[in-house]
């Protein structure tokens, strides 16, 4: 049956994900855009753990969107030392799109009609740790700051193997696991790819063809520029008021998944020891303890790292669905965008509680998100959610937003974005204009 619940009728905006809010949640929110109706402003919860979905046809605004987002938490963080010091933000970008938020957008007259002003964020941006062309020059280097490193070690045999692009039924699988065992004997966790190496070399029970294709994949593995003892290592990302943007864009698909799988769970696990002594301490046990913070990851084009099942599953699929099962007791929240919602696993699209749609038009995308909000009616009239979806305007940035909790949903305007986006279609006039003015 269908319920349409009003939130925030009695104050001038809405905080979605919130029931029954007051003047005093805004703290803990993000303004997001404006009700296309009645222009309330509308604004998103940060106080509770979320799970959301951004979802709508190519180029309709959902980076963009997750940018927005981006920029309202960074701001509370700013404004407010109590929340800078509970949160730290990761944005895991496969596009290379994110790392513009350092400069203020240039959008002036739109900014002035939102009464809003440019700014440039202050963010950590993160690359494999052997791209060598961010550390080395000047102008590169002030925008891409930190190069993270995986050990050899943190990669478990499902991962490499997926890495490398070997069956598990291939004696070069055999060969791999045979070496790893007796590596971690001889060096426990500080093993380098050369050592794997060495250790399959020295096996005289394989065929030196077995030997020389996997030895031929490892020296290859050296060059992704991931495997390093320097650098900063992923569970150094989680701390306090940082803001991390993970450039994965020039890794190939499947080296990116065994990143944000290896990312994922190393987030768990510090989140779920945090969870047990933030518990102890409030029943007052002493304890002292590194403080992890509440954290929010953003995943853009979702569909790559979680698809449907069915579909060959890459490694990220189970520790990405494992974080969306288990984030709201351990404080993450998670944000995904995709084009294709319908492509996207059933397991991480029934954990979103919130979801902001772009303009869809494909059947199977307007099917899944249907069925998944198919309990609700807007919040002014009777209209079926499917003409809705299709019959959204055509320009980018209207959505609309769907909260399970509150169960409306409301047709909204995005606000723009304050600092640089970068996902937009570069424009051969543009460019051919700027070489002019050279
Ligand atoms: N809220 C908004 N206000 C103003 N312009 C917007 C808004 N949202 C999107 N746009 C414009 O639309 C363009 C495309 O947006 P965006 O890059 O977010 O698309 P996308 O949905 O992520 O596309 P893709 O699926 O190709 O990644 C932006 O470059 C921007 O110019
Ligand atoms: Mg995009």
């Amino acid at each position: 049956m269908s319920r349409t619940i009003r939130i925030g009728d009695h104050m001038d905006e809405i905080i979605v994900g919130k029931l029954n809010p007051t003047k005093k949640d805004l703290k803990y929110s993000v303004f997001l855009g404006k009700e296309k109706e009645n222009q309330k402003s509308v604004y998103v919860d940060i106080d509770d753990s979320h799970v959301m979905l951004i979802c709508g046809k190519r180029g309709q605004g959902k980076s963009y969107t997750m940018g927005v987002l981006c920029e309202g938490i960074i701001s509370k963080m700013k404004k407010y030392i109590e929340i800078k010091e509970n949160l730290s933000l990761i944005l895991i970008d496969t596009m290379g799109i994110f790392w513009t938020m350092q400069s203020p957008s240039k959008n002036y007259n739109l900014l002035e009609s939102w009464e809003l002003e440019p700014e440039g964020y202050s963010v950590v941006v993160c690359y494999p740790y052997g791209i060598g062309r961010y550390k080395e020059n000047k102008v590169y280097s002030k925008y891409f700051h930190l190069g993270f490193s995986l050990r050899p070690s943190e990669l478990v045999l499902e991962d490499w193997l997926n890495c490398l692009d070997i069956a598990s039924t291939k004696p070069q699988a055999i060969l791999l696991l045979k070496s790893l065992k007796k590596v971690r004997d001889e060096r426990g966790i500080f093993y380098s790819v050369d050592d794997i190496i060495n250790r399959v070399e020295k096996n005289s029970a394989y065929d030196d063809n077995v030997k020389l294709a996997l030895i031929n994949k490892l020296e290859n593995a050296k060059s992704w520029g991931i495997f390093s003892d320097k650098g900063l290592f992923l569970q150094e990302l989680i701390k306090p008021s940082q803001v991390a943007i993970i450039d994965l864009s020039l890794l190939s698909h499947s080296i990116r998944s065994t990143v944000i799988s290896i990312l994922c769970k190393k987030i768990f696990d510090l989140r779920s020891v945090a969870r047990v002594s933030e518990e102890l301490a409030k029943i007052g046990e002493d304890i002292k303890w590194e403080k992890v913070p509440l954290v929010w990851i953003f995943f853009d084009e979702a569909h790559q790292f979680v698809p449907k099942t069915g579909k060959k599953k890459p490694l990220s699929a189970e520790a990405v669905i494992k974080l969306a099962k288990e984030s709201r007791q351990r404080g993450i929240s998670l944000v995904f965008a995709t084009q294709q919602p319908g492509a996207l696993s059933d397991e991480v699209l029934t954990q979103c509680d919130t979801t902001i749609i772009h303009r869809i038009t494909a059947k199977n995308d307007v099917d899944a998100i249907g069925e998944k909000i198919s309990d609700v009616k807007m919040t002014d009239n009777n209209i079926n959610i499917i003409d809705y979806l299709r019959n959204l305007p055509k320009n980018p940035g209207y959505a609309l937003i769907h909260n399970d909790l509150t169960e409306n949903l409301i047709s909204i305007k995005i606000r723009p974005r304050i600092s640089r986006h970068g996902g937009s279609t570069p424009k051969l006039s543009e460019l051919a204009e700027e070489q002019k003015g050279l």
